[in-house]
């Protein structure tokens, strides 16, 4: 019989995989649209993205064990201690402090996706709710969402350093697991015991966020 302890382990389930490595090559997507003024495919990424954070946002109520908010959310303490070193425990999912930085990332990223909804290029391109608001309010929105987009490669930058340390000095490659969904088993605590939820959920929720991105587009189109 194979010795349990050597398998890897299923942490990260098929859409919080899908989930990251899409919104890795949308973001690109979005900067190198803003970048060279093609707005229209600016629009799609960055509409593709909303329906994408949103469902984050409900998979991280609904979705497996590691994908919850409540898996990775600690309390400040638990936080401090972890970066203090503290805190030897292990993690399935994000550690303690990775689990803040996903959920501000997840919260700058909405923002961005939010006040795009709003802005415009000052020609022809206007986002599809900036017609709610008065010109000058979408121009002041329009700055902000140049604004957030600095903080986020601030995040981007300090997150890729992260797991390149967890990599390098600490031997931990996230990245692998990322992709396989696997961890060592060294690397995960003994007796762990994770669900899933089930990929049709996934589906529905991501028909949910869609249809309602898609709603919001067509308050663009006359
Ligand atoms: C546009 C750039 C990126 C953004 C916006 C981004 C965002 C995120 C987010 C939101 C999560 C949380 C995943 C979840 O629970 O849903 C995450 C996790 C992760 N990302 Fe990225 N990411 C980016 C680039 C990268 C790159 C280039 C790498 C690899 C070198 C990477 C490696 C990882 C890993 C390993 C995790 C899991 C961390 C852990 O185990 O706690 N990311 N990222
Ligand atoms: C939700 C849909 C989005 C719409 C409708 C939208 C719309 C716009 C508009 C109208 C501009 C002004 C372009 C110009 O002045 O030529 C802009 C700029 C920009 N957007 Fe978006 N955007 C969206 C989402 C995003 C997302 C998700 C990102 C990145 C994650 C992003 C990154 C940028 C950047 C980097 C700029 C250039 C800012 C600057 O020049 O200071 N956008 N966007």
């Amino acid at each position: 019989m194979s010795d349990p302890r050597k398998e890897h382990v299923l942490v990260w389930d098929i859409p919080t995989r899908i989930f990251h490595w899409t919104i890795v090559v949308l973001v690109a997507v979005s900067w190198f649209s803003a970048d060279n003024g093609y707005l229209r495919m600016h629009l799609w990424s960055g509409l593709t993205l909303l329906a994408l954070l949103l469902f984050r946002v409900l998979w991280g109520l609904l979705g497996s064990t590691t994908s919850r908010f409540t898996d990775f959310l600690h309390p400040p303490r638990k936080v401090m201690a972890y970066l203090r070193g503290h805190e030897k425990s292990l993690y399935a999912g994000h550690n303690p402090a990775g689990g803040w930085m996903v959920a501000v990332m997840i919260g700058v990223l909405l923002a961005q996706a939010v006040t795009g909804l709003f802005s415009n290029d000052g020609l022809h391109f206007t986002g599809p709710l900036a017609l709610w608001v008065s010109d000058d309010v979408s121009t002041r929105i329009t700055g902000l969402h140049g604004t957030i987009f600095n903080i986020i490669v601030v995040f981007i930058w300090l997150h890729v350093v992260a797991v390149g340390f967890y990599l390098l000095v600490k031997n931990h490659n996230l990245v692998g697991a990322m992709v396989t969904g696997k961890k060592h088993p060294h690397l995960v605590p003994a007796g762990l015991n994770l669900s899933f939820t089930r990929l049709y959920i996934a589906l529905l929720l991501l028909a949910l966020t869609a249809g309602i991105v898609a709603w919001v587009f067509f308050q663009g189109v006359p």
